[in-house]
């Protein structure tokens, strides 16, 4: 069986940036179904399109076009030896679609380490949020700055703060999570999968968390 990680969390807990450490360690794709929106975006694509009026208000792009692009994603033959799923699944529907997915390629979620960081942290991390044009990588301006301001350490390529970092959008994804997304907490504990993280301690401490979980063998 082919061993695929989600990791879930409210925005702001730190996916995107754990993800790409974990990943990248592991030998496996980062898949963020949030930057593959982002890219759509920016390419005015059809998905871009469909997708660009759920993200500006904070709302969840309808199901059945987020499972269709992540499925997709998920058919590229890097995925062939497992993945790390960042911000997918986070409906109900989109759980079951996974699980129904991964069992028809060989495949099984072998474990969800959940990030938990309290509301209150969560404003804060978005609004000193800068994120790289090029790849997605993620720095804050007060918890974890580029070395030169306004410029990835990793590409060079310029930073910008997302549309949906505002404050009225970030309260809306914070309430679009709670009922919405949490509902995935007790689905993954039931099933004996889900790991909670102390997502609040420093970024370092919270890699090493979630590498002791996924256990992967590239560690
Ligand atoms: P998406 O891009 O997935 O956003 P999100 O889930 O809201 O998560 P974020 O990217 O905001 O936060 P994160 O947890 O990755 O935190 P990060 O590491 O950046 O989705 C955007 C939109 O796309 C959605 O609103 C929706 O419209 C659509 N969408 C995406 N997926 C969808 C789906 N499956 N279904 C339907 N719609 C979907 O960290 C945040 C900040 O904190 C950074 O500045 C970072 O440097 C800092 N930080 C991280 N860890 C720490 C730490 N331990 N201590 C201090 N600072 C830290």
């Amino acid at each position: 069986m082919v061993r695929f990680y989600v990791l879930l969390g409210p925005p702001g807990a730190g996916k995107g940036t754990q993800a790409a450490i974990i990943a990248e360690k592991c030998g496996i794709p980062h898949i963020s179904s949030g930057n593959i929106f982002r890219e759509n975006l920016e390419k005015n694509t059809e998905l871009g399109k469909q997708a660009r009026v759920f993200m500006e208000r904070g709302e969840l792009v309808p199901d059945d076009i987020t499972i269709r692009m992540v499925e997709d994603r998920l058919l590229k033959s890097d995925c062939a030896n497992g993945a790390l799923l960042d911000g997918f699944p986070r409906t109900p529907a989109q759980a079951e679609a996974l699980a129904v997915f991964l069992a028809d390629h060989q495949g099984e979620i072998f474990c969800v380490p959940f990030i938990n960081v309290d509301s209150n942290e969560l404003i804060d991390r978005l609004s000193g949020r800068w994120t790289c044009k090029a790849e997605g990588h993620v720095y804050h301006s007060k918890y974890n700055p580029p070395k030169n301001e306004g410029v990835c350490d990793l590409d060079g390529s310029p930073l910008y703060q997302r549309n949906d970092d505002k404050r009225e959008t970030v309260q809306q994804r914070i309430e679009v999570y709670f009922k919405q997304t949490a509902p995935l907490i007790d689905f993954y504990k039931e099933k004996g999968l889900l790991v909670e993280i102390d997502g609040a301690k420093p970024i370092d401490e919270v890699t090493q968390a979630v590498l002791k979980v996924v256990a992967c063998e590239a560690e």
